[in-house]
């Protein structure tokens, strides 16, 4: 096991009040396995992507009693400095989300992987650049066409790409991608996430991914966990949560995209609304909904070496 988060909360104090933006999270990451976080926009992903990075910033604050183990060490009640300097980047590197728009465009390509290095402590100009040249051409870039361009001329699809071969510069042991192609059109999103699980099964490296779209994350991923409200909702290996969701979210995640769907006259999105805040975060929007949805909040239940938060399965409370 690489990474174990451990009743993870975060949370933003606002003038007007307190948002969950994680609330109680625990999962487990494997050694080199890609494991995907999805969920609707605003259901956590980000937050929880940035505390394992020790990026949460005020307002936002990670609650007490929250843990983060990385190859055993809790990260958390490490010294922010010796986080930096150790772990960030050399060992945990990240994509964040829109990270198209991080490169410096008036800085050659090649200048973003000498300039990423230095501020990691690697100073070795003719290593960093013989390293980088390799990178580039595993996300299949012409190492010296790119390396000389500046971001401006590349595609969107090529600065992602370039992105990518930066979070690898360190050779890290885990990156955190944050939606890493959700910008890109469906052609270059599948060239790219091929490229990302070529990169994983060359390196080893694990990768969290996180995404929106639950297609994408049965084409990348090997285990799925999906969030709602900033908790998980379901967890299971990718092929059981596709073909049989237990979570009436998950459920309507998949009915709703027509590319895993196959029987597309039963394309059908998940009605509209917000988390509710009493009883389950569901309750409001769920076709299954029943009385005791609306009082009490769901806990995780195990079914069949699967997770799932909802009273669905409440005979196989844990
Ligand atoms: N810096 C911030 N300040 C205040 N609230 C935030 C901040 N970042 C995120 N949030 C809130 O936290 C919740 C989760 O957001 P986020 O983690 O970005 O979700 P996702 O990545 O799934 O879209 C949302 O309600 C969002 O508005
Ligand atoms: S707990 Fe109730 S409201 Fe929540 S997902 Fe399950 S059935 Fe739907
Ligand atoms: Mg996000």
């Amino acid at each position: 096991m690489i990474l174990r988060v451990e009743n993870l909360s975060v949370s933003y104090y606002m003038e007007y009040g307190k948002i969950e933006a994680v609330k109680n999270v625990t999962f487990d990451l494997e050694k080199g396995e890609i494991l995907s976080i999805i969920g609707e926009s605003g259901s956590g992903k980000s937050t929880l992507a940035k505390a394992i990075l020790r990026a949460i910033r005020y307002p936002g604050k990670i609650e007490e009693g929250s843990k983060i183990f990385f190859n055993g060490t809790d990260i958390l009640s490490m010294k922010e400095s010796d986080f930096k300097r150790e772990i960030l980047w050399k060992r945990i590197s990240y994509v964040p989300q829109s990270s198209q728009n991080s490169l410096n465009n008036t800085m050659r390509v090649i200048d973003h992987f000498y300039d990423t290095a230095v501020s990691h402590g690697v100073n070795d100009k003719e290593e960093v650049k013989r390293t980088a040249k390799e990178l580039l051409k595993m996300v299949r870039l012409d190492p010296d066409r790119v390396g000389k361009a500046y971001p401006f001329q590349l595609s969107g699809g090529m600065k992602q790409r370039v992105i990518i071969a930066l979070s690898l510069l360190l050779n890290p042991e885990l990156i955190i991608m944050d939606e890493a192609v959700s910008s890109l059109d469906v052609a270059t999103q599948r060239y790219i996430l091929e490229i990302i699980k070529d990169i994983n099964k060359k390196t080893g490296v694990s990768i969290i991914f996180i995404t929106h779209d639950i297609s994408i994350a049965a084409f990348i991923s090997s285990r799925i966990i999906v969030m709602y409200a900033g908790e998980i909702m379901e967890e299971g290996k990718t092929e059981e949560v596709i073909k049989n969701p237990l979570h009436p979210y998950t459920a309507g995640l998949i009915n709703s995209v027509p590319s895993i769907n196959s029987n597309v006259s039963q394309i059908k999105p998940i009605k509209e609304g917000y988390a509710s805040i009493e009883g389950c975060p569901f309750n409001n929007r769920c076709e299954k909904a029943m009385e005791i949805c609306k009082l009490s909040e769901p806990p995780i239940y195990n079914v069949n070496n699967r997770k799932v938060r909802c009273f669905l399965y409440g005979d196989n409370k844990a």
